[in-house]
């Protein structure tokens, strides 16, 4: 009997000491929950009458938790995510589908999310202790996300760089690769010019020593007038009037060649160009000529009327004149260009017309070129002077006549050039340059 009371003590004691160290054990583990660096929670999934997960409880959470998602352990026991944030149903639809599969079948599940209505980015661990319950255990990881992410805009944008850089590099390349055919060009047609000059000198002073001869003729026939009958006089003078008409054609287009050939010689790059006093309404009115007649070599039927309005006290201008040549060459082939693509569209009815007009004001010329051709849509005026840019097929421009007579305007005479152009009707460049540049 004392016996057994010993041993119910001894169990009571026994049971006092299981029950202490259950409660230790019980703090040791809700300490270790509390004071986690993640946030934990512990939930019940809700289910539908079709077994589908549709809403959870939340039955615990630790410190962080409350830290993590600003909310409060009172205002989320028992009650269910659905009310805590209406809506997440609908926004969230995966989460709790996740969640429910994690609660109903068990295994694991990892993966990173962003939830809107904290603003923060977490990596969420699912588990299942035990079924139709599990626990979530976030990670916050914005700040690392953010700075992932700015990483990744800064890789981004080197790499733009880079491409940057490297389309640089290719359009610089192009540009030489251009810049080199045309100074062999440039070379090669300065060969030819100089090759065709002599024998152009021939014909040019044949052609005048002709004339002479034939003056001396003329003069030796009459004095031996008497001798000839009536008929014979007049034969020989018909003969005289077509011979004296052909030397004056060979010598005007003897003198035309020679006119071309310099103007070939002066773009071949074979000379430097030089600064002086230059006449500009003149120059203007030459490079007209000069490409309306290269327009005219190619396309016979095409004819156009040059309408120039040139104000005299412009006079001499400070310029590289040889340039300025280029440019006006560049601007009129344009213009021409633009005039027959409109009358291939229009026909006839459509009279092409270019229009140089020159006007000065205190120590400022300014020249407008205005053609009446098929001008330019809205889009492609701002790119004209871009290196390269062309709308003609491939093949028949460089696009480099704008840009190279933007450089030498801008650049090279500290002057202006711009473009007013309407599609369909008009387009006009109108340069403004310092009467002196340098
Ligand atoms: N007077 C103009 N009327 C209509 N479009 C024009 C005129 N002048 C220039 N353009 C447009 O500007 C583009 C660029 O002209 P740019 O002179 O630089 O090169 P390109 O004429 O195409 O080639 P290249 O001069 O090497 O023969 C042309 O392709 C054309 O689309
Ligand atoms: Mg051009």
């Amino acid at each position: 009997m004392r016996d057994n009371n010993k041993t119910k003590k001894q169990l009571l004691q026994e049971l006092d000491e299981v029950k202490q160290q259950l409660l230790l054990n019980e703090k040791k583990y809700r300490l270790l929950f509390e004071k986690n660096l993640d946030a934990y929670a512990f939930h019940q999934i809700i289910i539908d009458e079709n077994n589908q997960p549709i809403d959870y409880v939340f039955l615990e959470i630790n410190e962080n938790f409350e830290k993590f998602t600003g909310l409060k352990k009172e205002e989320v026991i028992g009650k269910r995510i659905t009310t805590i944030i209406p809506g997440i149903e609908k926004t969230y639809t995966d989460l709790i589908h996740t969640y429910g599969e994690v609660a109903l079948h068990g295994g694991q599940k990892r993966f990173d999310l962003y939830f809107e209505p904290w603003e923060k980015w977490y990596t969420v661990s699912v588990y299942s202790p035990e079924k139709k319950y599990f626990v979530v255990i976030f990670e916050d990881i914005t700040e690392s996300k953010q700075a992932a992410e700015k990483l990744e805009r800064q890789v981004k944008r080197r790499t733009r760089e880079l491409q940057d850089s490297l389309e640089q590099l290719r359009r610089t390349q192009d540009q030489l690769i251009v810049q080199e055919k045309l100074a062999s060009l440039g070379t090669i047609t300065a060969g030819i010019a100089h090759e065709i000059k002599n024998p152009l000198n021939f014909i040019n002073n044949y052609a005048e020593l002709c004339e002479d001869f034939l003056l001396e003729c003329e003069r030796k026939i009459d004095q031996h007038t008497k001798d000839i009958d009536s008929a014979s006089r007049k034969d020989i003078a018909g003969s005289f009037k077509n011979l004296k008409h052909s030397t004056k054609v060979i010598s005007e287009h003897g003198k035309r060649i020679e006119r071309i050939i310099k103007s070939m010689l002066l773009h071949s790059g074979g000379q430097q160009g030089e600064w002086e006093p230059t006449d500009l309404n003149n120059l203007l009115y030459e490079y007209a000529n000069l490409s309306y007649h290269g327009i005219r070599a190619q396309h016979f039927s095409f004819s156009a009327v040059i309408e120039d309005d040139f104000d005299d006290s412009v006079g001499l201008v400070d310029a590289v004149p040889q340039d300025l040549g280029q440019v006006f060459l560049n601007l009129f082939n344009n213009a021409f260009d633009a005039l027959l693509k409109k009358l291939e569209t229009c026909g006839p009815p459509f009279a092409p017309k270019l229009g140089l007009v020159t006007q000065r004001t205190n120590d400022r010329v300014e020249i407008r070129i205005k053609d009446n051709g098929i001008g330019m849509p809205e889009d492609v005026a701002p790119q004209v002077f871009l290196p390269f840019y062309t709308t003609k097929p491939p093949g028949k421009g460089t696009g480099l006549g704008l840009s190279i007579s933007h450089e030498i305007i801008v650049q090279g005479h500290r002057g202006s050039i711009q473009v007013k152009s309407e599609e369909g009707e008009y387009t006009e460049f109108v340069i403004t340059l310092p009467m002196t540049a340098h």
